[in-house]
């Protein structure tokens, strides 16, 4: 019988727990994407909550899209010695922190100067007017600085990185039929809609040597028109483990899912993980280790899930902005379901559960 308190692995990587703290913006660090004191603070109360790993919210590889304000950036190495003093912050608890790499792409409403690069330009996108339509040079560019944030977090004692693949910013619209309308090699069929995910899959790698963590948040479908669908999921999961990918995050949705079926959904108990099918179909038939995040809210439920699947660990995001010791909670027998009520009123400039104040 396994249990969500396993000890298990992550390519190189121990984890004393089979709980994941999902990606999640938390708008704590400065207007360029610096780390604060009040960052690292939250970092450290969330690693003294009994999660085993924690993926940062998403940071941006570079400098020269819109900085959105709060949100962590790795674009050069002055961030290497403040990212030494988070990892060093959340290691003393002896927890694992991943950064998560993006570019946001044209799914940004900052006010800030910059670009909004985007693989086509769609002029009904709901989040932005003003995207330009990458050129190759643009894509080398990109592609390097996420070598260069994945060479950097290495340095700065990350456990790992993770690339965004998912929800509709930069790397999920080159995926997206309806985003990527391109004619080159970037665009078109599956393969050429993953290039740039699997290039830039393959450039860390040999950046970062072969027992490095490096995993990627996809999504299993945009549920939307012209979306992507969980056939090219499947694919490009089989395409970035042959690349050396150690681990998918399976998730779902895009700004334009349809209503209900986004990212970011409500939770009943008749909905509760919403994206594990998903993830247990993956875990399933492709040899790479699977984390499913998407309304995970019971641990009874969590149990059977890693006993009747072949998912390894559970991610989680609202539950733990409102109950940042969940895991201790859990682990200490008090196993009532997360006290999260999935209002999704917790973004804000600063991230914080209403129930919190
Ligand atoms: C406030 C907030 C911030 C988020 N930030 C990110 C992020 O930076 N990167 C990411 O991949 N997903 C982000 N997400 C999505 C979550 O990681 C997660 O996939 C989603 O909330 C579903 O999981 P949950 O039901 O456990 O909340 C965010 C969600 C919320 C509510």
């Amino acid at each position: 019988m396994k249990t969500l308190f396993d000890q298990t692995k992550l390519s190189g990587m121990k984890m004393k727990n089979r709980f994941v703290r999902s990606a999640t913006y938390d708008g704590r660090a400065d207007a360029l994407g610096h780390v604060t004191k009040k960052l690292i603070d939250h970092y450290e109360e969330l690693a003294k909550g009994g999660v085993g790993t924690i993926i940062t919210g998403l940071t941006n590889v570079t400098d020269i899209e819109k900085i959105v304000p709060g949100q962590m950036a790795i674009y050069n190495d002055s961030f290497i010695p403040e990212y030494r003093r988070l990892t060093d912050t959340v290691h003393q608890q002896d927890v694992n922190i991943i950064v998560q790499l993006v570019c946001n792409g044209a799914q940004n409403s900052s006010k800030n100067d910059g670009v909004l690069w985007a693989p086509s330009v769609i002029e009904d996108e709901p989040t932005v007017s003003g995207a330009t339509e990458m050129t190759k040079e643009d894509i080398q560019f990109m592609k390097d600085a996420f070598v260069g944030g994945a060479i950097r977090a290495k340095k700065a004692g990350f456990d790992g990185v993770q690339l965004h693949v998912a929800h509709g910013y930069l790397l999920s619209r080159f995926l997206t039929p309806y985003y990527n309308r391109r004619t080159d090699e970037y665009g078109g069929n599956t393969e050429n809609r993953a290039r740039v995910v699997v290039e830039i899959c393959r450039s860390i790698r040999e950046a970062v040597g072969p027992d490095y963590p490096v995993l990627a948040k996809i999504n299993c479908s945009d549920f939307m028109d012209q979306g992507f669908t969980f056939e090219e999921c499947k694919h490009i999961c089989k395409m970035l483990k042959e690349e050396g990918l150690s681990a998918v995050e399976i998730s779902g949705g895009t700004a334009l899912s349809r209503a209900n079926e986004g990212v970011i959904r409500n939770v009943t108990a008749e909905t509760e993980s919403y994206f594990e099918k998903y993830a247990a179909e993956i875990a399933e038939n492709i040899d790479i280790t699977v984390i499913s995040v998407g309304g995970h809210r019971d641990i009874n439920k969590l149990t059977d899930i890693v006993n009747q699947t072949k998912i390894q660990c559970i991610s989680l995001c609202r539950p733990f902005i409102r109950e940042p010791e969940l895991i201790n909670r859990w682990a200490s027998g008090d196993t009532t379901p997360a006290k999260c009520i999935s209002c999704t009123k917790c973004f804000g400039v600063e991230t914080q559960c209403i129930f919190n104040k």
